[in-house]
């Protein structure tokens, strides 16, 4: 089985083309200013992963893996617009660049042509892969919706943010690596395993996203640091801080997310230090990678065929960006 950079390289060649047709420029210039912006193409690598576990790659898991990069970039224009975030991939966001109305639109047709590339699949598979495709899109929507719900709460659990990161992205992991399963032929069962895998890699790889969010380098990160707290997003970060903090600091915090006051961020900062959260960040991780790696060793396949799946999992809890 290839290597992640091998498969992405793979994956790069067939995918830096032009998207969408020339006119409306103004429409499609957006679609594809964000593409070009790169990323780490994880999801649809792992639809080539999940297909090279069981078989050699199937020609429609191209299809299937653009149609992945693109919801996935879909769901990014859209995300940028409700977070309010200034950049992505170290560059300006699309609506901050084009309009929020521009943006919405964008993200729209880049949808659609993702409808357009999973249409492409032989017929053998097209309704399982549609059926799980459409039901993750959905679980998007809602872990998008709790997300934003948290942002006005103040008692958001661990485990309803858990629940949450797994809607809004861990589902996406999961449906890339079993859809890829799905095409490489693989019975019911293994793919289960697999979806799971991936359903608690996600987990690790969002906390990660968010512990970044807070304290990543952001010549690395390429997105605002500190967004999460500007936007009173409930991550494992501020739930943490919340749980440990002294009475003084519970009252601080809470002024700071009521008033949000020009030196916000730096002041959350500083008491997500106070309450350790490096440790708790490192000990969430750990648990999400240590079931990903017990569903990846169930997984009934003969395991010198796992090992880029393990690399992978290893590699998304370090990045850096
Ligand atoms: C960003 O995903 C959105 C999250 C679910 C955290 P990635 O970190 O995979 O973004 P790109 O595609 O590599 O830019
Ligand atoms: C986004 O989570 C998940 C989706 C886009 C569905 P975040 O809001 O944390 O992602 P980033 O940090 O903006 O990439
Ligand atoms: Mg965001
Ligand atoms: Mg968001
Ligand atoms: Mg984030």
């Amino acid at each position: 089985m290839k290597s992640f950079t091998e498969l992405s390289k793979i994956f790069e060649e067939r995918f830096a083309v032009r998207h969408f047709p020339d006119h409306t420029k103004t429409l499609y210039d957006p679609a594809q200013y964000i593409l070009q912006l790169g990323g780490k193409r994880i999801r649809p690598v792992a639809v080539l992963m999940g297909n090279e576990l069981f078989d050699e790659i199937n020609p429609d898991a191209f299809h299937v893996a653009a149609a992945i990069e693109l919801f996935h970039n879909f769901s990014l224009i859209h995300d940028d617009i409700m977070d309010k975030a200034p950049l992505r991939r170290g560059m300006e966001t699309v609506h901050k660049k084009y309009g929020d109305s521009t943006a919405l639109l964008a993200g729209d047709v880049m949808l659609i042509q993702a409808y357009e590339y999973i249409n492409k699949i032989d017929a053998y598979h097209l309704q399982k892969v549609m059926q799980l495709f459409n039901k993750t899109a959905k679980e998007v929507c809602e872990g998008q919706q709790l997300d934003m719900d948290f942002e006005s709460r103040s008692n958001v659990s661990l485990e309803e943010y858990v629940n949450m990161i797994t809607l809004k992205t861990s589902v996406l992991l999961a449906a890339s690596l079993q859809l890829g399963a799905i095409l490489g032929g693989a019975r019911e069962g293994s793919q289960q395993y697999l979806y799971e895998f991936g359903k608690n890699l996600g987990i690790a790889f969002q906390v990660q996203d968010d512990y970044l969010d807070a304290f990543g380098d952001p010549e690395k990160f390429g997105k605002q640091i500190g967004g999460d707290i500007l936007a009173n997003k409930k991550t494992f970060l501020m739930i943490h801080a919340m749980d440990t903090a002294s009475p003084e600091q519970l009252a601080e915090l809470n002024s700071l997310v009521a008033n949000n006051p020009a030196d916000k961020v730096e002041k959350v900062l500083k008491i997500f230090k106070d309450c350790k959260v490096d440790d708790w960040a490192k000990e969430l991780k750990e648990k999400y990678l240590q079931t990903a790696l017990k569903n990846l060793e169930d997984t009934p396949v003969v395991s010198s065929r796992k090992q880029s799946l393990a690399d992978l999992a290893a590699y998304l809890i370090q990045r850096e960006h």
